[in-house]
């Protein structure tokens, strides 16, 4: 069955599905996008998912003339048609195609994109046996990184030197605090408190970080949301990120230095227990 995609109301094969030269998002990265995790067909978080891409409309100023109801039936059967039970689904909302000039187009109505990837998320709990590493890159980032916007270059070259250094993530470090991955969230826990950056215009507000935070609190596990530096984590228990397509993963070296043991630690791999459980509860997934 050849991928599909979903270009302004349309479904096609991702081969043939485009958007014109024009599309701001291309020329001036004038666009926002989400990314969900769907499992046993179902998308995980739905409803927070479309709270923050309204959020993210309202703060640009971009008018999507469609209401959640018809974009959710649209995302819905592009997931269907391309028949994955596991995959993750992108959706991509510009300004439009206008003549390109910096100033907002007068009309141009914005392009709605959506396309769907088959995604391992088995791997994801294969990965809380051993746990990952991660980099510290200098955040060089705008100040509004609370905008899920697709302007991600500085996030592009952070994955980069990550992926160079055969990290699975950089963490963004500004002055000296720790702000979050180029695609995570970041965590730390000191004796038995979890630790993560708080939400404003620093980073972006994760829904994976928000689930976790209610998943925790609800078994009462302190959950303490403030800025920490590169040495406390350094010298943290455990450290763990969290995102879409890694819902919770320990973290155990930093620049090649062992967090804690060096090993994952039992915080996270109850916190693990938590957030596989909600999402089996969601969406009925086992791995
Ligand atoms: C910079 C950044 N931080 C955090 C996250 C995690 O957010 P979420 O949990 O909504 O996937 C992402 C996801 O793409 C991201 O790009």
């Amino acid at each position: 069955m050849p991928q599909l995609a979903y270009v302004n109301g349309r479904i096609q094969p991702l081969a043939d599905a485009s958007l014109h030269v024009e599309d701001r998002g291309t020329q001036f990265g004038d666009a926002i996008y989400e990314v969900c995790a769907v499992m046993n067909g179902q998308i995980l978080d739905w409803q927070p998912h479309l709270v923050r891409l309204r959020r993210n409309l309202a703060e640009l100023g971009i008018t999507l003339d469609m209401e959640n109801g018809p974009l959710t039936l649209q995302a819905r059967r592009l997931i269907a048609r391309n028949g994955h039970k596991q995959c993750i689904i992108y959706m991509q909302i510009s300004r439009g195609t206008a003549k390109r000039d910096h100033a907002f187009p007068g009309a141009a109505p914005a392009n709605l994109v959506m396309t769907v990837r088959r995604f391992d998320f088995a791997q994801r709990i294969k990965q809380l046996a051993t746990g990952i590493g991660v980099i510290t890159q200098p955040d060089n980032r705008w100040g509004r990184v609370d905008i899920k916007t697709t302007g991600l270059l500085p996030n592009v070259l952070a994955k980069q030197a990550a992926k160079q250094a055969g990290a699975f993530e950089a963490w963004m470090v500004s002055g000296d605090t720790v702000r979050e991955g180029s695609s995570t969230n970041a965590w730390i826990v000191k004796d038995g408190r979890i630790i993560t950056h708080p939400v404003g215009t620093a980073i972006l507000p994760g829904i994976a970080r928000s689930s976790l935070i209610h998943l925790a609190r609800a078994a009462q596990m302190l959950v303490e949301e403030r800025p920490f530096t590169l040495a406390e984590a350094l010298a943290a228990d455990e450290a763990f990120l969290t995102s879409t397509t890694a819902p919770i993963l320990p973290v155990v070296r930093i620049d090649g230095q062992a967090v804690g043991t060096g090993m994952p630690g039992p915080v996270v791999s109850r916190l693990a227990d938590l957030v596989w459980a909600e999402v089996a509860q969601q969406t009925g997934w086992r791995a």
